[in-house]
């Protein structure tokens, strides 16, 4: 008997619901969930061997987020089965999926299955809005149900694999254009980017607070710590008072291209 493990980092929740809609294709086998959304949970080591299978997802910017190099680093296999997902904001996902690639090969891991799925942008919900939609979850369902045929019949190679996509991306700013020429620098957000309020709709439920990655919160003075701050959006999808807004003049800008660049709809992309 297989014991499944579904392990994420994801901010917003995007990246969960795939994560979980994937793991649900693997049908009667005990479940292990491992969020590392918190610094507490990084800190932890994790061991797999031959009778696990690890389902792990991740979200992106470009390349996979700040702290790949943490979150990877606790996780430890032994030629373990592994579906690695990736989500995005209908723009691009660049070198995510590569990365993701070597770096569970470097860990132990027998990448068995990988997809890279659209979901709304955590920046700027009203970009790839109500995604993944009912088509979407049809596909990451389907590719659930691959991954487990596939690796219960004991295949545990990747038979087509991930393609850079930055190519074909042209939304010319500077921070894309960054990134493309720094492929193997850790993503961080520039600090210009990382402004933010806290407004007095605020009702001090410490949800923000128990969910920043890297303790950035001091909620009782209603401040950030930008030195560690890694602009993950959490804080502000997460409020249920909307009360934390975003006050960079760089990240509106920057939001205004991308929501004109990405008009277009795409769709899941899928490694097996
Ligand atoms: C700082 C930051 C940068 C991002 N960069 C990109 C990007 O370059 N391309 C893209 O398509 N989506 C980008 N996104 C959108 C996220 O990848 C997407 O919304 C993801 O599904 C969020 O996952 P989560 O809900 O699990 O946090 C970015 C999001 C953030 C917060
Ligand atoms: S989640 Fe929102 S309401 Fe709750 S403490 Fe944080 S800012 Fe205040
Ligand atoms: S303070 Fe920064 S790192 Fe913490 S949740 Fe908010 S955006 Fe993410």
């Amino acid at each position: 008997m297989k014991r499944l493990h579904v392990i994420y980092f994801s901010p917003s929740g995007s990246t969960e619901k795939v994560v979980k809609a994937v793991a649900s294709e693997f049908p009667g086998m005990p479940v292990e969930t491992i969020n590392l959304l918190t610094s507490a949970s990084r800190k932890k080591s994790y061991t797999f061997g031959h009778d696990d299978i690890v389902i792990f997802g991740m979200m992106t910017a470009g390349k996979l987020f700040t702290l790949s190099d943490e979150i990877f680093a606790c996780l430890h296999a032994d030629g373990t089965p592994f579906v690695g997902i990736i989500t995005f904001g209908n723009g691009y996902y660049g070198i995510a999926l590569n990365e993701m690639l070597s770096r569970a090969k470097a860990q132990g891991f027998k990448a068995a299955a990988l997809g890279a799925f659209v979901s709304r942008h955590s920046m700027d919900t009203a970009i790839a809005e109500g995604r993944p939609d009912s088509d979407d979850m049809k596909k990451i369902h389907e590719f659930g149900k691959n991954a487990c045929a596939k690796i219960l019949g004991g295949d545990y190679e990747l038979h087509t694999l991930p393609v850079t996509n930055w190519s074909s991306w042209d939304m010319g700013n500077k921070v894309i254009a960054y990134r493309e020429e720094h492929p193997d620098e850790a993503y961080a957000l520039p600090s210009s980017c990382k402004a933010k309020e806290i407004t007095d709709a605020c009702i001090k439920c410490g949800t923000c607070v128990r969910n920043c990655p890297v303790d950035a919160i001091d909620i009782d003075a209603k401040t950030f710590d930008t030195e560690k701050c890694i602009g993950c959006w959490g804080c502000i999808n997460r409020c249920p008072k909307h009360a934390i807004i975003s006050t960079s003049k760089e990240v509106a800008e920057i939001m205004r291209s991308f929501g004109e660049a990405s008009t277009k709809r795409l769709e899941p992309e899928i490694f097996i």
